[in-house]
């Protein structure tokens, strides 16, 4: 059984690098037919999701692609009691256009939520929402997501741009703590 130690936790090896590689491709042509005409802008949410906007955008054959990075920031207001999340990065203008997340997972859906009003409110003619991995069992806000790679259990995963406090981000497989099924 291939594992990997970080920290101070063992993971085993949940998914190979080669049908990870495959998902995305499959993920690629469906956009580069659906995507044909729309002249997309990919904005890709930093950190977790660089190795998997790489892997994606190279096969990416749509004209007038455009690629953004941006970050979001929370941070813990001192006047208010509420989460401040600020999007970092983002310099391009989205009205009318057609913009494709791109995110490494989505879990409960709250950072995606959340960014997806903050997006809005910069009136896109659309907004697409690709993820890499997904569990489904997990949402707590309704996302709609429109390109999957893998929906996956609640179990915490590692590897493909993933961390676990910080480690495990540049493993190629995936890799599941404590799987409970
Ligand atoms: P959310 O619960 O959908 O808002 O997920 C928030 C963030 O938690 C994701 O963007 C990831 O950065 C991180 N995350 C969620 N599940 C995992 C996991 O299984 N492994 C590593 N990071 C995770
Ligand atoms: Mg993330």
């Amino acid at each position: 059984m291939k594992t990997v130690t970080l920290h101070d936790k063992t993971f085993r090896l949940l998914l190979r690098a080669a049908d990870i590689d495959r998902a995305i491709a499959g993920m690629a042509e469906r956009m580069n037919r659906e995507l044909r005409d729309a002249r997309p802008l990919f904005l890709v949410i930093l950190n977790g999701a660089f190795m998997f906007a790489s892997d994606l955008i190279k096969q990416i054959t749509v004209p007038g692609t455009q690629i953004s990075f941006v970050k979001v920031a929370s941070y813990r207001s001192t006047r208010s009691s509420g989460e401040v999340r600020e999007l970092i990065g983002l310099n391009e203008d989205l009205a009318g256009r057609t913009v494709v997340i791109l995110e490494d997972i989505i879990d409960t859906g709250r950072s995606m939520a959340h960014l997806l009003d903050h997006l809005r409110g910069k009136h896109p003619d659309r907004l697409l929402i690709a993820t890499l991995f997904h569990k489904p069992a997990a949402a707590e806000y309704p996302v709609p997501v429109d390109y999957c790679g893998f929906p996956l259990g609640n179990d915490f995963i590692v590897g493909r741009g993933l961390d676990y406090d910080g480690l495990g981000r540049n493993l190629p497989d995936l890799y599941v703590l404590n799987p409970t099924v």
